[in-house]
């Protein structure tokens, strides 16, 4: 299963090392970060020059953490991941898995893939159309020279896991995709491997099959309690299923957190327009007041509980599902009024437009409250739910620590 494409080109010598030789002092520790990636980089070299795919990429994952890489197409969740199984060669930086280094440029350390202990589900799940349901699930155990009656033990408790025991006789071909997804994924939990790795693993199932899916995933996750490292470009994934995210954009991380944090109070712009639905205003001027900043904005002046004032170019962000209807009574900070520029009822939720001089705002509204197209309506923006994000291009990492093993 190496991996095929083009070389990646590397300065690292062909030393390949034991592992057992590069391990730290602290190894094994309970703070020793189960996987930490350090200042890596991975270019591709090609007929048309050269891609640096991955660019200063630093994470800690903590032992048991489900962590997730999200970012748009080609932004380099793939070769980040292939770098740590061993598929690439990375250009710089380093690897450790639980304190081992099994890649290091400086040192012209790289284990090679089989000696790393990891399982990979990949980006297209190649599961082996010749084989039946259980000899796909066997093969990683076979190559590893299990013996036999484990292998048969062990197959069947991973096929029972993952709700395809009945189905282990099969043709691996007769099976419809989540099917076969589930064998990618049965074959990856077989081999019990201290970090599993994860390439889009539900990037072929329909939106409900997926959703299914997800759900199972999170939870034999859980269970196994084994470190994951988990790609997807799908941010509703990304949210539901991971301890922490680390947002990338061309082949850097943008920020690293937990999912209500990036959501709710992202540091960059980038974040937040990934990371769903946002309505977005530049902050015109800035002055800090007590525990808020006051921004000026094109709908007025705006408290804002949340943000850093950072010198580099400033927008207020709210989501639409935080802006509030005002009642004639209220007072305090954040009343905008509006009228009603548009209204769509999608059953669960009504979508308004609402239009404050020469801006916009969506509001996402639960379908209880109605207001008609045309109506005079004030708003309230809730100064905690208002963040000042930086939009500069400014790419650096906030944070790499390790987050706290899940409880
Ligand atoms: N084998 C290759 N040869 C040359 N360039 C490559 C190769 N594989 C990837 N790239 C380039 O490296 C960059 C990162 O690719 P990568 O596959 O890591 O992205 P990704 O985030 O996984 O994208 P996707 O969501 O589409 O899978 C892209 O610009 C891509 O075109
Ligand atoms: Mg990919």
């Amino acid at each position: 299963m190496a991996g095929g494409g083009p070389e990646i080109t590397s300065n690292a010598a062909q030393s390949d090392v034991t592992a057992d030789s590069h391990g730290g002092a602290d190894a094994h520790g309970a703070d020793t970060p189960l996987l930490a990636i350090q200042a890596l980089d991975a270019v591709y070299a090609g007929e048309a020059g050269t891609v640096k795919a991955v660019d200063g990429v630093s994470i800690a994952v903590a032992r048991g953490e489900f962590f997730t890489l999200l970012g748009p197409s080609g932004c380099g969740k793939t070769t980040t991941l292939r770098c740590v199984a061993g598929f690439e060669r990375p250009t710089a930086g380093s690897i450790r898995i639980d304190g081992v280094t099994v890649s290091c440029i400086r040192d012209n350390v790289f284990v090679p893939v089989h000696q790393r202990d990891i399982a990979m589900v990949f980006q297209s799940y190649a599961i082996w159309p010749h084989m039946t349901v259980a000899q796909n699930v066997a093969f990683p155990l076979e190559t590893a020279h299990v013996p036999r009656r484990e292998v048969r033990n062990r197959v069947m408790r991973a096929l029972e896991m993952i709700g395809l025991a009945d189905l282990h006789d099969r043709p691996a071909t007769h099976l419809s995709g989540g099917q076969q997804q589930r064998v990618a994924l049965a074959r990856a939990v077989v081999k019990d491997a201290r970090l599993l790795l994860l390439d889009e693993p539900l990037s072929n199932l329909d939106a409900r099959l997926r959703v299914q899916m997800r759900r199972e995933l999170g939870q034999l996750q859980s269970r196994l309690g084994t470190t994951t490292i988990y790609v997807t470009h799908d941010q509703d994934e990304a949210l539901s299923l991971s301890d922490r995210i680390a947002v990338m954009r061309d082949g850097k991380v943008v920020e690293i957190g937990t999912p209500r944090a990036l959501y709710l109070a992202p540091r960059h712009l980038f974040t937040a327009e990934f990371l769903g639905q946002t309505e977005l205003l530049p902050a015109r001027s800035v002055t800090r007041d007590g525990d808020t900043l006051r921004v000026e904005t094109p709908i007025g002046t705006l408290r804002v509980a949340n943000g850093v004032d950072e010198p580099s170019g400033r927008t207020v962000m709210i989501r639409p599902e935080h802006i509030e209807f005002a009642t004639p009574g209220d007072t305090g900070p954040n009343l905008v009024d509006g009228r009603v520029a548009q209204v769509a009822f999608t059953g669960r939720v009504v979508e308004y437009a609402v239009a404050t001089g020469s801006t916009t705002l969506s509001i996402h509204a639960l379908s209880g409250s109605m207001f008609d197209q045309g109506e005079a309506v004030r708003l309230r923006l809730p100064p905690e739910r208002c963040v000042l994000v930086g939009d500069a291009d400014d790419n650096h990492q906030d944070e790499t620590e390790p987050g706290h093993h899940p409880a």
